[in-house]
């Protein structure tokens, strides 16, 4: 399994993660199964959220990681917080804080090794995250913390005021979604391809040395489905199939090995639920692309270049 370094600290972790937003459907058995086959594929990073499955996906992840042959020591857990489903987003210490011991007590475990903020509240106080990120940091319940879903200037306005420096930003990425690379291309042209939607959060990451995680990489839209098979998308896959083949390995695989070629360093983040595709997803961390591959892909899914 390839490894990347989290952010600019001394963290290897493997360069798939699992996360566990769906993981509310299954039984602790086959949680339980699930995490073993992570392990065994050399994943160490898991990724929940307080509102995933209303918290359920974290209870039985909780319940897997009590009877798995897994110590809690070999893995990173993360978690996120800072959503109110359907109310508000909410980044006050007392929420932030409350995110945190609900997650721990769902999780099982007494820290977590990563927390981040879900989506920005326009409300966000930076001072007012720093008291509550310096709390959960000297009472050793969190050792890192990071972001997701912001864009550069609100990474710059909160880390303005904390005293840990960030070290992820989760961001939605993949072969169908990739408009922090498309204005890229389009630079000075007038295409709508030139609108920046993203604030440059690539080349950002890349010069603050903050890890980008890639959620949801198999996916177009918004959760609009997945394009892995997906006949509304026949170039792209056949494209897939193409280098699947001559790689041995399944198309999902070269949908992973597209989001790892890019020099950024990103950690995909698998949200499959069956250890056979996790299998499958994950080989894309053991073959490298060649740069011809890698643009190859991204025409066939759709994107021109000027
Ligand atoms: N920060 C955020 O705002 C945010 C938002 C959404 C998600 N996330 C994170 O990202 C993770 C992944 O999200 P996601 O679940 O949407 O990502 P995904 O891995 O792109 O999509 C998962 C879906 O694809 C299917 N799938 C995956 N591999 C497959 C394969 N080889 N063959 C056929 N079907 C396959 C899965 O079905 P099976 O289970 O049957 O394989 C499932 O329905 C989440 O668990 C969460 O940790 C973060």
């Amino acid at each position: 399994m390839k490894t990347i370094q989290l952010g600019a600290s001394h963290l290897s972790a493997s360069a798939v993660a699992l996360g566990i937003m769906r993981m509310d459907a299954l039984t602790t058995t086959q949680a339980t199964e699930l995490l073993e086959a992570a392990v065994d594929l050399g994943i160490n990073y898991i990724d929940s959220a307080d509102i995933y499955g209303g918290g359920r996906s974290s209870e039985i992840f909780g319940s897997a990681l009590k009877q798995a042959s897994v110590q809690r020591d070999q893995l990173y857990i993360q978690s996120k917080g800072g959503i109110v489903p359907g109310k508000r987003y909410d980044f006050s210490k007392e929420h932030i804080i409350a995110a945190v011991d609900g997650e721990l007590q769902r999780l099982g475990v007494d820290y977590l090794d990563a927390f981040l903020l879900h989506r920005p509240d326009a409300l966000m106080e930076p001072e007012e995250v720093a008291t509550a990120f310096d709390a959960l940091q000297a009472s050793g319940k969190v050792r890192h913390f990071g972001v997701s879903n912001f864009n550069p200037l609100q990474v710059d306005l909160l880390q303005s005021e904390l005293n840990q420096r960030l070290m992820i930003n989760q961001l939605q990425f993949g072969l169908m979604h990739t408009g922090a690379l498309d204005f890229g291309f389009h630079t000075n042209m007038q295409d709508d391809r030139s609108i920046d939607h993203d604030g440059q959060m690539i080349e950002y990451a890349r010069l603050h040395r903050l890890t980008i995680q890639a959620w949801s990489p198999y996916q177009y839209g918004s959760f609009a489905g997945i394009f892995l098979d997906n006949p509304k998308f026949p170039e792209l896959n056949a494209a897939m199939q193409r280098l699947a083949d001559e790689k041995h390995v399944n198309k999902a695989a070269i949908a992973t090995a597209w989001i790892l070629r890019h020099p950024a360093q990103f950690q995909v983040i698998l949200g499959t639920m069956n250890p056979k595709h996790l299998r499958e997803n994950a080989a894309g961390a053991e073959i490298e692309l060649t740069r011809q591959e890698w643009y190859d892909l991204y025409l066939a899914a759709g994107n021109d270049l000027p």
